[in-house]
Order: C-alpha cells, then sequence, then structure tokens
C-alpha cells in the first residue's frame, strides 16, 4: 500500500487523474469506476483533460463497482444513471463499453454471477478507483464480508444508509439491497487506486492503513494488495 498525502481534496483529485490518465495512455484500459461523493472531482479533471487535451476513453472499457438492488438504470440514483452523469456521458468512452450490474434483475443473485463472469471475460480489471466508506467498506463489502467474496448481493448497513440517504429525494426509501464486487473481485484488479477526503474517512484510513487485515474493516484487504495506491487529504489522514 502507497500511501500519498495531499495538502487538499483538490490535489487528490488531480492525482488520481494523473494515474488514470497514465493507464489509459498506455492503450486500451479497463477501468473500475467507483460512484459516490469523493471521486467525481477526479471525474471532472478527466473531463476536463479530454476536452481541452484529448485525453480519449475510446479504446476503454469500464465495470462499476455496485448498484443497488431495486432501482432500474434510469432511476436518477441507480449508480449507472450516476456513471454516466458524472463521467462517461461527458467522455468518448463508447456507452456500450460501460458495464454495471443491472439492480432490476428477476434474479439478483443470478445477476451477480454474470456480472463477475463478464469482469473476467474482459480480461478483469487494470486500474480500479475506489472510495471508501465511513464504516471502512469499499465497493458496499460492509463490516463482516469475506475477503475473498465474489460479486454477489448483499444488504447495505444502517450507517450506510443512513450516509447514502443525502443522494435520495426527501422521504424515498433507500435500498437495502445491493449487488457488489466482492473483496476478492476487487483485489484482482491489477491496479487500485484509492482516493479518502475529508475528517469524517479519519478513522476508516486509519484501520485500513494501520489496523490489522480484518473483515471489521473491509478495505484493510488493500494491505495484501501489491499494486495500491492510497490518496489521503490532511483531514483524512489526522489519524494516521
Ligand atoms: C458508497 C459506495 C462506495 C463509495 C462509498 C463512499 O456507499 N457504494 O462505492 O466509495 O460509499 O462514498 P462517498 O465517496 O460519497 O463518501
Amino acid at each position: 500500500m502507497h500511501v500519498i498525502l495531499c495538502d487538499s481534496a483538490a490535489e487528490v483529485a488531480v492525482a488520481a487523474a494523473d494515474l488514470v490518465t497514465r493507464r489509459v495512455r498506455r492503450g486500451p484500459a479497463v477501468l473500475g469506476l467507483a460512484t459516490g461523493g469523493t471521486p467525481q472531482p477526479a471525474y471532472r479533471e478527466l473531463i476536463r483533460r479530454h476536452r481541452e487535451e484529448g485525453l480519449s476513453f475510446a479504446g476503454a472499457t469500464a465495470f462499476t463497482l455496485d448498484e443497488y438492488v431495486g432501482l432500474a438504470s434510469e432511476h436518477t440514483q441507480s449508480y449507472r444513471a450516476t456513471i454516466l452523469r458524472d463521467f462517461v456521458s461527458h467522455v468518448d468512452l463508447p456507452v456500450e463499453r460501460l458495464r454495471t450490474p443491472r439492480g432490476d434483475a428477476p434474479d439478483p443473485a443470478a445477476e451477480a454471477q454474470r456480472y463477475e463472469e463478464s469482469i473476467t471475460a474482459a480480461g478483469g480489471v487494470d486500474l480500479q478507483i475506489l472510495g471508501l466508506g465511513t464504516n471502512g467498506h469499499i465497493g458496499f463489502n460492509e463490516p463482516g464480508s469475506s475477503l475473498s467474496s465474489r460479486t454477489t448481493v448483499r444488504a447495505l448497513t444502517r450507517q450506510t444508509r443512513a450516509d447514502n440517504s443525502r443522494f435520495f429525494n426527501h422521504g424515498e426509501e433507500v435500498p437495502r439491497l445491493c449487488l457488489t464486487q466482492g473483496l476478492g473481485t476487487i483485489s484482482a484488479a491489477r491496479e487500485i487506486v484509492l482516493l479518502a477526503v475529508g475528517s469524517g474517512k479519519a478513522r476508516a484510513v486509519r484501520d485500513m492503513v494501520e489496523g490489522p487485515v480484518s473483515a471489521r474493516c473491509p478495505a484493510s484487504v488493500l494491505q495484501f494488495h501489491p499494486h495500491t495506491t492510497v490518496l489521503l487529504d490532511r483531514e483524512a489522514a489526522a489519524e494516521l
């Protein structure tokens, strides 16, 4: 785990965009895209580079990490709609090469397996972008998740549902179940870039970087990964 301390959230975004840019310029890349608020400034920086510097994603394929069970892709808070809005629709990544789990699939468990197989069929993920939950989750792998799990259906914790309620309309129920790449799936990515900003993440960052590798902090499994870069602002690094 290579930990980089940045002065600000803006610097974290630029550093993440630099790593993605380097990989995309090397040739056709399979990118793993995270949703959530943290990577949004990095996506904006990549969109700027696409528009102003000709950075092209035409040869790339993208897989998202997770999806809410029950939300159709047209729902504004589905992670497919989110990643299209935040990133993919603003660059030249062909939309047919954006792969996402179907939240409204009639059989979510079968959908999880299909999604896992589609990642394998694409040759695996070259570069995975990750955020970090306040409880140490990555993707939607909540504390207690198996460290070797593959894409599966999971229940969301009360805390994660509360954290994410800000994205939903007032009175709208945050889904209780999700489809998520497992910790084993995520760990199979050849390169991982995890971003964390703000004091709300400081404890999870400490547990991830300095704690024992344990399902109590799912992100701690990244200590085993041979090529992970952790980008932190000062607040997120405060407890290291
Ligand atoms: C969400 C997502 C994760 C994300 C994390 C942090 O629940 N499933 O993929 O990384 O929580 O979100 P944020 O970046 O908004 O703090």
